[in-house]
């Protein structure tokens, strides 16, 4: 067997990759499994997307290859809905890009901005794409803690200058995997400000946009001043939409930083599945009537582990966003 190139050598393993094993031995052994593990679907998505989805295989033209530009219809659904949701106008074909899942485009990115000696920081504990994207390209990964101490929230000025010059990305996720932090918006004027004042890519990680509770509404970083310069934010089918298993999502930046992700995206996929690109098309469409009731049902789970946890004597806040719980 030929030799492993040292970057795979640095990767360590991927702890959720082995739950589904792990699971499979407990419920053989007879265990009655809660499964704590990815922030998985286990509702149904949108009914319109499933009928879409039904209606697309049926038609052949949605067998083909998507390439990179994939379903028109699909950048108009997203472009559309940034504006209603954010009211934020993004150009559907140039500051859009389809992505298989906003994991992929997350990792992807990195091979364009990093190689050895570049430094990109990474919030942990925090989704493991941003370490894997930063090994996989020869990257150095500079791990900063999050702590209660800043409300979860990465310090810049908590990070040696020596590092911050030779800073190329910072990964930001909020509401945020796992600790459940919010950002809020001086908060995010200042990290833009210090990206900009660095020449420092922003990876803004929005995946929990939409589960958030109690009225709160996050933000899109592009609400914030200066942020078309030097952010990238990527959304997800997934958590909103009960959709993790379809594999959809989109990334949003100015035509300079896209166009970065779509070439590189051009030598490693042909694009997601024209059909489930209108299956997401439809699921963007249907927001108004599924999405409130779903955040319904995550409110409800939410406020259930906390009483039971509180009841079992953990202190646990109430969080404002994701499906995470941060237990002390
Ligand atoms: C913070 C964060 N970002 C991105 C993702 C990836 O989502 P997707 O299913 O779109 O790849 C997840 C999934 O758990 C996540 O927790």
């Amino acid at each position: 067997m030929p030799k492993f190139a040292s970057r795979f050598q640095t990767l360590p393993e991927y702890s959720l990759a082995s739950i589904p094993q792990k699971k499979r031995e407990l419920i053989a052994r007879g265990v009655d499994v809660i499964d704590l593990g990815a922030g998985d679907a286990d509702l149904a998505p949108p009914p319109k997307a499933v009928e879409a989805l039904t209606a697309a295989v049926q038609n052949p033209t949605m067998s083909r290859y998507a390439f990179g530009m994939g379903l028109v219809a699909y950048r108009e659904a997203v472009s559309a809905w940034m504006q209603k949701r954010f009211g934020l106008r993004f150009d559907p074909m140039t500051e859009i890009v389809p992505l298989i899942g906003s994991k992929e485009g997350i990792a992807h990115l990195a091979l364009a901005y990093l190689e050895p000696g570049a430094v990109s920081i990474i919030p942990e504990p925090g989704y493991n794409a941003y370490q894997g994207g930063t090994l996989l390209s020869n990257g150095e990964p500079y791990r900063y803690a999050l702590r209660p101490r800043t409300n979860f929230l990465v310090d810049l000025d908590e990070i040696p200058r020596d590092v911050l010059a030779r800073t190329r990305i910072l990964y930001l996720n909020y509401p945020n995997n796992p600790t459940a932090a919010t950002a809020p918006i001086d908060y995010l004027e200042k990290v833009v400000a210090r990206c900009r004042e660095l020449d420092i890519l922003l990876v803004y990680d929005n995946a929990y946009s939409e589960l958030a509770f109690d009225g709160y509404v996050p933000p899109s970083i592009f609400e914030i001043d200066g942020a078309r310069d030097v952010a990238i934010e990527f959304h997800s089918m997934s958590k909103t939409y009960n959709m993790t298993g379809w594999r959809c999502g989109w990334a949003a930046a100015s035509p300079r930083i896209a166009s970065v992700l779509a070439k590189v995206k051009s030598f490693t996929d042909t694009g997601q599945f024209l059909a489930v690109q209108s299956a997401a098309t439809a699921a963007l469409a249907s927001y108004d009537e599924f999405v409130p009731g779903n955040i319904a049902v995550f409110k409800e789970r939410r406020d259930a582990a906390v009483t039971a946890f509180r009841d079992a004597g953990f202190a646990c806040d109430t969080p404002r966003a994701t499906m995470y719980l941060w237990i002390a």
